[in-house]
């Protein structure tokens, strides 16, 4: 897949730069082409004859260079790029990217490529978590560019948090999507995320956790593939990935409506929502005040299970679901698997590290109709959005997974 193909490698300054030269490595083993892009700053943590050893080619620096300026080296750069990567990206890079502005090299190509564009963040998860960034990485997704979840941990500067660069063959592995075939042109998928919220009152409501992370990461990848994305989502706080359709709702039947209406156009379902079983029996118009009791007795009504009735449905779409358990996973999952005619489980045990509900990893256990089962080590949701499409695909091409 690699093969032949040209990478540009943009390194921003941070010290995170140091990783990049493992990704070069990666790269180069797998047959691309790399050319490195470097910013001032960047050559404060790295040189760049650490990467001009590792590509075989010349580092590029500045953007007005006599030596190369006849082939105006920003644009030959872009025109070139199979891919262009950023990692790590900073957050003045993100910000100038947002903003339209293209005073160095690396901003330039970045601009005038019409390749797809991954920026890989590490920050501080101060800047990380900042609005400002926020809404930077929401307008550049927006705009079609791709960005990659920071992972979670101690970082260099002492803080522990959000902000970590992924590992050189996390990164290595999200490209390999990003450069793979469009299989999914022509298929129609249905990706549900998020919670539900059921309200009891104008101002109180029952959910759950759920951030929207892993459904909203199917949708992207998904879209990146070339299918056609509906993406019905409970309230989170991020943006629809470039190319899908939202259709925001909010509590449980809401989302039953919409499901229903659109599934019947759908090739593949992923039930990702962590939908409320059970919503208040009444809403009340006023909010409810506090009397002299010392407890309050609420009664609720079971919602529809959108996902049970999807597997009553004739057809042949492909139904998979998910299960966030926290005990007995596999057996509750398998239940699920046959009491809602599933294709296909995707099981997280809430008690695991890194898995389920708000992180930015996930760790499944994969259960077929089949009765084959598959572990799958802790990775993004990003990546895993990718390998649930894989299997998506070889079940449908085979019947069985690979
Ligand atoms: O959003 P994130 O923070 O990234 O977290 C991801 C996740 C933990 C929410 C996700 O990985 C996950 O496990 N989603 C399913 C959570 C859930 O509700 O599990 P469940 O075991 O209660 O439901 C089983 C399946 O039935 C799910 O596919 C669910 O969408 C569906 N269901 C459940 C109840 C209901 N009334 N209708 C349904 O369709």
């Amino acid at each position: 897949m690699f093969e032949g193909k040209e990478i540009v490698l943009g390194v921003c300054g941070g010290i995170a730069a140091y990783k990049a030269a493992e990704l070069v490595r990666l790269y180069v083993k797998a047959g691309a082409r790399v050319s490195v892009v470097m910013t001032a700053a960047a050559r404060q943590f790295v040189t760049p004859l650490t990467f001009q050893t590792l590509s075989g080619r010349p580092v590029f620096l500045e953007l007005f260079d006599p030596a190369r300026e006849q082939e105006i080296g920003h644009i030959s750069l872009a025109d070139r790029a199979d891919l262009l990567v950023v990692a790590p990206a900073t957050a003045n890079l993100l910000g100038k990217m947002a903003a339209g502005i293209a005073d160095d090299l690396l901003t330039t190509t970045l601009m005038a490529c019409k390749a797809p564009r991954l920026l890989v963040p590490a920050m501080n998860s101060n800047m990380w978590e900042d609005p400002i960034c926020r809404r930077n990485v929401v307008q550049l997704r927006e705009f079609g560019v791709q960005i990659m979840e920071p992972a979670t941990g101690m970082l260099a500067c002492g803080w522990e948090g959000q902000g970590k660069m992924p590992e050189p063959q996390e990164i290595f592995d999200l490209t390999r999507n990003l450069l793979g075939p469009r299989d999914l042109v022509g298929e129609t998928l249905l990706v549900t995320a998020g919670p539900t919220r059921e309200e009891l009152d104008p101002m109180r409501f029952l959910s759950n956790h759920s951030s929207g992370r892993m459904g909203y990461a199917i949708a992207r990848a998904a879209a990146e593939r070339g299918a056609r994305v509906h993406l019905v989502s409970g309230p989170v706080e991020r943006a629809a990935p470039a190319g899908v359709e939202l259709h925001p709702v909010i509590s449980a039947r809401e989302m039953h409506d919409r499901v229903m209406a659109l599934v019947k156009d759908c090739s593949m379902v992923f039930k990702t929502a962590a939908v409320a079983d059970f919503r208040p029996a009444c809403r009340h118009a006023q909010k409810i005040k506090k009397g002299a009791d010392l407890s309050l007795r609420l009664e609720l009504r079971r919602n529809p299970d959108i996902l049970a009735e999807l597997g009553r449905l004739p057809g042949d779409r492909l139904l998979i679901g998910f299960a966030a358990e926290t005990e007995h996973l596999r057996e509750h999952a398998r239940r699920k698997l046959e009491e809602k005619n599933l294709d296909l489980v995707v099981a997280n045990d809430l008690t695991v590290e890194g898995a389920g509900f708000g992180v930015e990893t996930n760790v499944v256990h994969l259960l077929y109709r089949n009765g084959k089962e598959e572990e799958l080590p802790r990775m993004s949701k990003d990546l895993l959005a990718h390998r649930l499409l894989d299997r998506a695909l070889s079940l449908r091409q085979t019947g069985t997974f690979h």
